[in-house]
C-alpha cells in the first residue's frame, strides 16, 4: 500500500492506494471546512505551514490503523510556487506566501526586463510571481526575517521535512520557483544574481520520483506508520494530478478545476510563451531529463465558485444543487458574463489583478441559475483564453473530484477546447500515491481509473464560442487595472 498526501490550499487530503488493484482503499481530509487564507493586505495570501502539518497528521489519524501499518511508501503532492522560509532549526520564520499571493509580481517582471534573454532561453518563463520573486520581496521588505532564515522551500518540501527531518527539494520544485535552468539543468544562478538572492537558501534537489528520505521513528510512531519507510515522490499538485490521469507522454493533456483551474500539456520541446499565458515547468520523472509540462493556470476557478456559493447562495446549498441550478439557464447565460479574477495576480493577464467582474446583469432576465451558469462558463472562458495560442489537444483528461463534476462546466470545456473531455474517477492525492509506487519501482505507470463520463464538442459549441468571443471583447473594457 502507498500513502498519498495532497497539501491543498483548502484542505489536506490523504489516501491509501493498493497499486495491484489500482483501488483507493482509504481516504480522509482535514479540516472539514475550507482552510482559511490570511490576507493582511490587498493582494496578500498566506497560510501557516504548521497548520498544514497539523492537518496532515489529523487526516492520517482518520485512516484505519491496519491500512496505515501496510503502507510501504509515501508520496506528496502540494500547492505549487509557495514560499516557506525556515530557520536553522527548520522552524518557519514567517507565514508561507502562497501561489495566489500577488505581492512579488512587480519584482518578477522587473527581473524579466533586466534579464529577458536569459529568462526566455534558460528559464522558459518570466520569474513572474513565482517563489524566487517572493523571496526577493522578503529580502527587500523584511530583511530581518530574510537574514534569520536559512532555507527557502516549497509547501511539499516542508511536509517532507516534517516526515523525514531532511530539508530537500526537487528539480521540478526549482522549476516552480522559476529557478530551474532548463539548459544547464541546475539552479538558475544568473536569476539569483539579478534578484540579489543567496544560492545557499536552496537545499539539495533531486528527481520527483525516487527515494528522498525516510520516515523518522518518532513521526512513524505518532502516525501509526512503519518507521523508516521512504518518501518516494514529491511534486506540485498539477503535475501530480496529470500523473493520476496518466498524462506522462508528450501530447497528453490533463486539466483540473479545483481552487485554481489548470490545463497541463505534456511536451518534450516546450519553449517560452511570448504571450506569457502559459508557463513551462518540469514534469515528474526519475531524472532531471523529465519532459516538460506547459501549464495554464486561472487562479479564480473553484475559488470563484466557492465565493458564489458561500457569499451569494449560502453554505447550506451543496455544489450538486448549484450545478443543477446552472443547468437550468441557457447556454451563454443569456448574456450575463463573469470574469473570475478575484484570487490574486492572474498569469494569463500578465500578472494583473483586476478583481472579479460580473457584467451585463439584466434584472428582468437574470436570476441565480444564470449566475451559476455564467460563473462556470466564465471560468471555462478564462481557461480557453489561456490556451488559445497553444496547439489544440486531441483529448483532455480530468478527474471527478472538482468542477468537472458539473456537466455544464465539463461540456463547456469540450465545446471551447474543441476536443473530447474524459472525466475519470481519480484525485490528485492518488497521483501522489501512484508516484510513490513509481518512485519505489513497484509500478512503471499508474493504472488509469475508469472513465466516469465523456463530453464531445456538441451543438452547444457554436453559441458558446460566440459567447466566448463576446466575453473576450467585453473584457477589454470591463476589466480594471487594480
Ligand atoms: C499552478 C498553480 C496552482 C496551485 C494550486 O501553477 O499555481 O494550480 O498549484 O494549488
Amino acid at each position: 500500500m502507498f500513502l498519498g498526501i495532497d497539501v491543498g490550499t483548502s484542505s489536506i487530503k490523504v489516501a491509501i492506494l493498493d497499486p495491484a488493484s489500482g483501488r483507493m482503499v482509504g481516504s480522509a481530509s482535514s479540516p472539514e471546512v475550507e482552510l482559511p487564507i490570511q490576507s493582511p493586505q490587498p493582494g496578500f495570501a498566506e497560510q501557516d505551514p504548521r497548520d498544514w502539518w497539523e492537518h496532515t497528521q489529523r487526516a492520517i489519524a482518520k485512516l484505519p490503523r491496519e491500512q496505515l501499518r501496510a503502507v510501504q511508501g509515501i508520496g506528496i503532492g502540494y500547492q505549487m510556487h509557495g514560499l516557506v522560509l525556515l530557520d536553522s532549526s527548520s522552524e518557519p520564520t514567517r507565514p508561507a506566501i502562497l501561489w495566489c499571493d500577488s505581492r512579488a509580481a512587480i519584482i518578477g517582471s522587473e527581473a524579466f526586463s533586466k534579464n529577458s534573454t536569459y529568462c526566455r532561453e534558460h528559464l522558459l518563463n518570466s520569474p513572474g510571481n513565482f517563489t524566487a520573486a517572493k523571496l526577493a520581496w522578503v529580502r527587500q521588505h523584511q530583511p530581518e526575517i530574510y537574514k534569520r532564515s536559512r532555507h527557502a522551500v516549497l509547501p511539499g518540501d516542508y511536509i517532507a521535512l516534517k516526515l523525514t527531518g531532511e530539508v530537500r527539494t526537487t528539480f521540478g520544485g526549482l522549476s516552480e520557483m522559476a529557478l530551474w535552468d532548463f539548459q544547464s539543468k541546475s539552479l538558475a544562478e544568473p536569476l539569483l544574481e539579478t534578484l540579489g538572492l543567496d544560492a545557499s537558501y536552496f537545499p539539495e534537489a533531486g528527481p520527483a520520483c525516487g527515494i528522498q528520505g525516510h520516515l523518522t521513528t518518532s513521526v512513524a510512531e505518532a502516525l501509526g506508520l512503519a518507521p523508516g519507510i521512504p518518501i518516494a515522490f514529491r511534486a506540485g499538485d498539477q503535475p501530480t494530478n496529470a500523473l493520476s490521469l496518466g498524462a506522462l507522454e508528450p501530447g497528453e493533456v490533463a486539466a483540473t478545476a479545483g481552487t485554481s483551474g489548470v490545463v497541463f500539456a505534456v511536451n518534450d520541446q516546450a519553449v517560452f510563451d511570448a504571450d506569457q499565458r502559459t508557463n513551462v515547468f518540469l514534469h515528474v520523472g526519475t531524472t532531471a531529463e523529465a519532459p516538460h509540462g506547459v501549464l495554464c493556470c486561472v487562479n479564480g476557478c473553484g475559488a470563484m465558485l466557492a465565493w458564489v456559493r458561500n457569499e451569494v447562495l449560502g453554505r447550506a446549498v451543496t455544489y450538486d444543487e448549484l450545478n443543477a441550478l446552472a443547468a437550468k439557464a441557457p447556454v451563454g447565460s443569456d448574456g450575463l458574463r463573469v470574469y473570475p479574477y478575484g484570487n490574486g495576480a492572474e498569469r494569463i493577464l500578465g500578472d494583473r489583478e483586476p478583481g472579479a467582474v460580473l457584467s451585463q446583469i439584466d434584472f428582468r432576465r437574470h436570476g441565480l441559475a444564470h449566475l451559476c451558469r455564467a460563473t462556470q462558463e466564465g471560468i471555462a472562458f478564462a481557461l480557453r483564453f489561456g490556451v488559445a495560442n497553444q496547439p489544440r489537444p486531441s483529448l483532455v483528461r480530468a478527474s471527478t473530484g472538482n468542477l468537472f463534476q458539473s456537466p455544464v462546466f465539463a461540456q463547456s470545456m469540450a465545446d471551447l477546447l474543441q476536443c473530447p473531455v474524459e472525466v475519470r474517477e481519480t484525485q490528485g492525492v492518488l497521483g501522489a500515491a501512484w508516484g510513490a509506487a513509481m518512485g519505489m519501482g513497484v509500478v512503471e505507470r499508474p493504472k488509469l481509473a475508469e472513465a466516469a463520463a465523456r463530453y464531445e464538442p456538441g451543438p452547444t459549441a457554436e453559441p458558446l464560442l460566440r459567447a466566448y468571443e463576446e466575453w473576450v471583447n467585453l473584457g477589454l473594457s470591463v476589466l480594471g487595472q487594480r
